[in-house]
């Protein structure tokens, strides 16, 4: 099946991410949020980000104007009842993810394709909650959406291979390189991501370095493009602590234990970017 209408399912910083780039790519697209605020935010995301690559030169107005014109949008998942793909991105917590998922299959055609974009949870636990298991796939974005070249594709146990072969084009036509890992808590990247941010923390928690320092390091020392802590609040502190959970669960070994300073931090509401402050303070840098 050639996918030409491409739905999205939450408005955040990763699903409006979704949006975007699947207009730019010149799907047809409807991005659904039910909390009118969320969806707003969301759009006004996507605005500012086409607005930054037209400033930058990448693209042209009317290229803008047309992807934008591509994207439809509304607070009742009905608008996605005719998508032939649809792109859960709702927050990362299983039982509101089945909910979703279960609310998506009773209203999409037989044939149409579910992805998740879960950042750790089973992808064949949480295709368990439609009847379509063998249309559910993992399709694992990263933020920024916009700039990121990788989407980690994961097969549950029971996807078809031409569901596969569908969102691997797909994925493809969104000018994305698709790397296939398998089911398990967190695939690859946040298996190995998440031990090095809650590393980091660990650092900054029993006083080895200051923020400032832990970042420079790995910044100036390894050339990542930024340091664990700032991505960590790039990420969202409370998405960082619910991987982590999925792994320390899931895997059963100790070593994926939370910080109990990123415990904290999300206790109070310090989330990171989203918050204005995080293990960095972006309220005071404006
Ligand atoms: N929309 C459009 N373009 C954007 C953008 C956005 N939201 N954010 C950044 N850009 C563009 C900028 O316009 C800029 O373009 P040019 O190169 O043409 O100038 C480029 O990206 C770099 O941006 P900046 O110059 O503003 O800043 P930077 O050089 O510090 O890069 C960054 C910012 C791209 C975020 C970079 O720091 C980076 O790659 N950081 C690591 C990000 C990362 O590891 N992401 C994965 C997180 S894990 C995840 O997502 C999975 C999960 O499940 C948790």
């Amino acid at each position: 099946m050639e996918i030409r209408r491409f739905g999205v399912v939450g408005a955040g910083t990763m699903g409006a991410g979704i949006a975007q780039v699947a207009a730019q790519a010149g799907f047809d697209v409807a991005l659904v949020d039910v909390a009118p605020a969320a969806l707003e935010r969301g759009l006004a995301a996507i605005d500012k980000s086409l607005d930054r690559l037209v400033a930058k030169g990448k693209l042209d107005a009317a290229a803008r104007d047309a992807a934008r014109g591509r994207i439809a949008h509304g607070t009742a998942l009905e608008a996605l009842a005719d998508r032939q793909l649809v792109v859960e991105a709702v927050v990362e917590r299983l039982e509101v993810k089945r909910e979703v998922l279960s609310a998506l299959d009773r209203l999409l055609a037989p044939e149409a394709l579910l992805a998740t974009n879960t950042s750790s949870i089973s992808i064949t636990k949480l295709a368990a909650a439609t009847g379509r298991a063998d249309r559910v796939i993992g399709m694992h974005f990263m933020n920024p959406v916009p700039v990121m070249q990788l989407v980690e594709i994961i097969r549950g146990l029971q996807t078809s291979q031409a569901t596969y072969d569908a969102v691997e084009a797909a994925t493809r036509r969104l000018g994305k390189t698709p790397v296939e890992v398998h089911d398990s808590p967190g695939f690859v990247s946040n298996r190995v991501l998440m031990p090095m941010i809650n590393e980091a923390i660990y650092c900054l928690y029993e006083g080895v370095g200051r923020p400032e320092a832990i970042d420079e390091v790995m910044r100036l020392g390894m050339n990542h493009p930024m340091g664990p802590l700032a991505l960590a609040d790039l990420i969202g502190l409370d998405v960082c602590l619910d991987i982590l959970r999925v792994l320390h669960e899931g895997l059963g070994d100790p070593k994926y234990r939370p910080c109990p300073l990123l415990v904290k931090m999300v206790d109070a509401g310090y989330l990171g970017r989203k918050s204005g402050r995080g293990f960095h303070d972006y309220a005071a840098a404006g």
